[in-house]
């Protein structure tokens, strides 16, 4: 096999789809970037959503422990958001399912153009990047769902009724909660909710193959989304941040029938700067194939995110540049996210 092919169009598939017994060169990180095997686990704030519905008082308190939690971490994780755990099972099943389809049934999708509004791929920008990630991954656009749900795949039968209801149900989460994200900045529940409610959600539904040496390669690299908030469904633990007290990685715990909420850039940028985009990574095992769906949330695709007004001042001056999903896309086009520069950094004012 030639170890040097990271495309994957040849027949067999990626590297992570051949059961290979070995990392292959292109996939090795640097001895600087590997993944310690014996990570902490991250103490996540817990967020009981129901609370925004009960007493004034609860939901104001809670309203404050999100606000706390998005400049704090930058993430947390959230129960009692209405979502059955049928329908986020029957996300995770018909993702596995369609991954595991012969890869006939995947070539119609595959496409390393990130301009796409459904594809799949690998690794992240697949043999671009100095080195690879052990990813597979189906992308696509789901709002409206009726615009998008018809270029989906068809196959396995039930992805679209059961990935569809998700993506539905989710952003009905997501709306909720940049409401309330957006009122614990003081900016007020309605705040921008034409242009969130116009909004995109883009959904990366992830699988990370079992890896014979999990200590060489990463699934997805350090990153931070460049959505306003990204919300994460996995199906086991993976997921690392960097701790907020230190800079050591931590182990996202697994906790069923909860969600992970992440702070992307683009509600950085809104709150200048008082909240945190969370840096994550994805680290691998040898063991069992791990799933996620990552939908992220952002405003039109040409619409321009901008600190809000009410938050600069002259002691805390415009500390970033205006930006849409299309400028993330171009960024990305031109950067490879491995050589350290990110999206965020690009938009920082310097004072
Ligand atoms: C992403 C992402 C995390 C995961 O798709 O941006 O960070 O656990 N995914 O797959
Ligand atoms: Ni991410």
């Amino acid at each position: 096999m030639d170890e040097k092919d990271t495309s994957n169009f040849p027949i067999g598939g990626s590297a992570q789809e051949r059961g290979y017994s070995h990392v292959p060169e292109c996939y090795v990180l640097p001895t600087v970037q590997r993944p310690s095997q014996q990570s902490e686990t991250v103490n996540v704030p817990m967020i009981d959503l129901s609370l925004l519905h009960q007493s004034p008082l609860e939901k104001s308190q809670t309203i404050v422990d999100i606000g706390e939690a998005c400049r704090r971490t930058g993430f947390f994780q959230i129960i009692n958001h209405g979502i059955s755990e049928s329908v986020m099972d029957g996300a995770l099943a018909s993702a596995k399912d369609f991954f595991d389809l012969p890869m006939e049934g995947k070539t119609e999708f595959m496409s390393n153009d990130i301009y796409k509004p459904v594809r799949y791929s690998t690794s992240l920008k697949d043999g671009v990047d100095k080195v690879q990630f052990w990813r597979v991954f189906l992308k696509h656009y789901a709002h409206p769902l009726e615009d998008w749900i018809g270029s989906w795949p068809h196959n396995p039968s039930r992805y679209r009724e059961e990935m569809g209801s998700y993506a539905i149900q989710v952003r009905k989460v997501a709306i909720e909660l940049m409401g309330a994200i957006t009122e614990s900045l003081g900016l007020g529940p309605t705040c921008m909710h034409e242009e969130i409610k116009d909004g995109m959600q883009v959904m990366a539904v992830n699988c990370y193959p079992p890896c014979p040496q999990p200590e060489l390669a990463l699934g997805l690299p350090p990153h931070s989304d460049y959505s306003c908030i990204t919300i994460l469904l996995q199906s086991c633990t993976g997921l690392q941040i960097v701790g907020y007290e230190d800079s050591e990685w931590r182990v996202v715990p697994q906790i069923k029938g909860a969600l992970e909420v992440h702070v992307g850039d683009h509600f950085e940028v809104l709150s200048n700067g008082l909240y945190k985009s969370v840096v994550h990574r994805v680290t691998l095992n040898s063991v069992q194939s791990r799933l996620s769906v990552a939908s992220l949330h952002s405003l039109g695709i040409d619409v321009k995110m901008a600190s809000a007004g009410e938050l600069v001042n002259e002691h805390n001056p415009k500390g970033y540049r205006e930006s849409s999903f299309s400028d993330f896309l171009n960024f990305l086009t031109d950067n490879d996210l491995t050589e350290g520069r990110s999206f965020l950094e690009t938009l920082k004012i310097k004072q």
